[in-house]
């Protein structure tokens, strides 16, 4: 007979018990099962795991985004207390480097309570030996954080959120579900179609053909974080893979060993994402006025903020070796070609509305950066 991982055999209960569940579920349970979850039980960032990210790439990531959330304090008057938060920090590299580059900085340095928002007990354990002696709060959730002016930093967070898929058919547009069947995960689509979607769905996607699939995610993380920075002053900063205006197509992806590999397949050892919706996030936070800033493409914006300049400084005091890496990393940070992140990345910013501009995303090339 044969023998499925503990995950996969607790979703084919749930499917055998409830029939075919969602997407949305399917890639929840995969990514944050409490006890078999792809991110709660492992370290997968870095060359020996399963991928790579901006801030494992160079250290000039991290410490552009450190100077960036200063010219945000800057901007919000200087506050005496602000609490620097990131979602989804991973290794807890980004925040390190931007901490590190704060110290030219001693008055925002000293204003910073780091908060960090981590599912992955794994994780956090990585996270405390990466930031050493900084005081830091762990939190399950973005809501568990005490009211207050905030900078909130999400790096290849929102790409993790589960989303849901529907497939337009004859009939109209019906939830993707994810079943068994002859003993393999498949995907189907509910049986009834979901009354009213078409009209929820922006004009170029309604018009799209049969088969076409349309993702979403909830809107209610992004306008927590947006409702946050509208009544209590501040901004998000909002890096990941996806597309700058809402269109149909199935990004439903996952990756092992720096490779894709099938969603479906070995529940809860790959990293299961989707793209993610600039067009979305940007109409959901200006829903509740709060301010939108881009999206820009990553290349654009860290050159704006000078990493060029940064990579040149690192050079100079570097050996051959290092920096032919230096010229490497940013080559892949901001370059659209072979593994390029350039391109492929969008960053967003949401503000409180009286801020006027944010640096890197606004045309005034170095906007904001200039007052440091
Ligand atoms: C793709 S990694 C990105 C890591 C890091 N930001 C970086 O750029 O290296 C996703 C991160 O989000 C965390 N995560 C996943 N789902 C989460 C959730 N629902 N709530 C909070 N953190 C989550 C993961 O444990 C991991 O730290």
């Amino acid at each position: 007979m044969k023998t499925y991982s503990p995950l996969e055999t607790h979703i084919r209960k749930l499917i055998a018990g409830s029939g075919p569940m969602p997407v949305s579920r399917y890639m929840d349970l995969c990514l944050t099962h409490p006890e078999f979850g792809y991110y709660v039980t492992r370290d997968p960032l870095g060359r020996q795991g399963d991928f790579i990210t901006a801030p494992e790439v160079s250290q000039m990531f991290g410490e552009l985004i450190g100077l960036w959330a200063a010219s945000v304090w800057n901007a919000m008057g200087m506050p005496a207390k602000v609490q620097l938060i990131e979602l989804g920090p991973g290794r807890g590299t980004m925040m390190a480097d931007a901490l590190r580059a704060l110290r030219i900085l001693p008055a925002f340095r000293q204003a910073i309570e780091v908060h960090l928002v981590e599912v992955s007990p794994s994780l956090r354990a990585v996270q405390r030996e990466t930031l050493g002696d900084t005081t830091v709060q762990w939190h399950d959730s973005f809501d568990d954080i005490p009211p207050g002016p905030a900078i909130i930093l999400a790096n290849e967070y929102f790409d993790v959120l589960p989303i849901h898929q529907a497939v337009k058919t004859d009939t109209g547009w019906h939830e993707r579900l994810v079943d068994v069947d002859d003993d393999i995960f498949v995907f189907t689509a509910a049986r009834e179609p979901m009354p009213r979607f078409e009209v929820l769905l922006p004009p170029q996607v309604r018009a799209a053909p049969k088969g076409a699939i349309f993702e979403w995610r909830p809107a209610i993380e992004i306008m927590s974080l947006a409702q946050r920075v509208r009544d209590h002053g501040g901004a998000v900063l909002i890096i990941d893979y996806g597309h700058i205006r809402s269109d149909a197509g199935d990004t439903f992806q996952a990756v092992a060993k720096h490779s894709f590999t099938n969603p479906l397949k070995s529940p809860g050892t790959s990293d299961i994402t989707a793209h993610v919706d600039f067009q979305a996030l940007a109409r959901a936070a200006e829903s509740i006025g709060a301010k939108v800033h881009g999206p820009v493409e990553q290349g654009v914006f860290l050159n704006r903020l000078g990493i060029d300049t940064r990579a040149q400084a690192l050079i100079k005091h570097s050996n051959a070796q290092t920096a032919g890496d230096v010229a490497a990393a940013l080559k892949r940070l901001v370059g659209s070609g072979h593994k390029g992140m350039g391109a492929l990345f969008k960053v967003l910013g949401v503000s409180h509305p009286a801020i006027g501009e944010l640096a890197g995303l606004s045309d005034h090339a170095a906007a904001g950066m200039a007052a440091l």
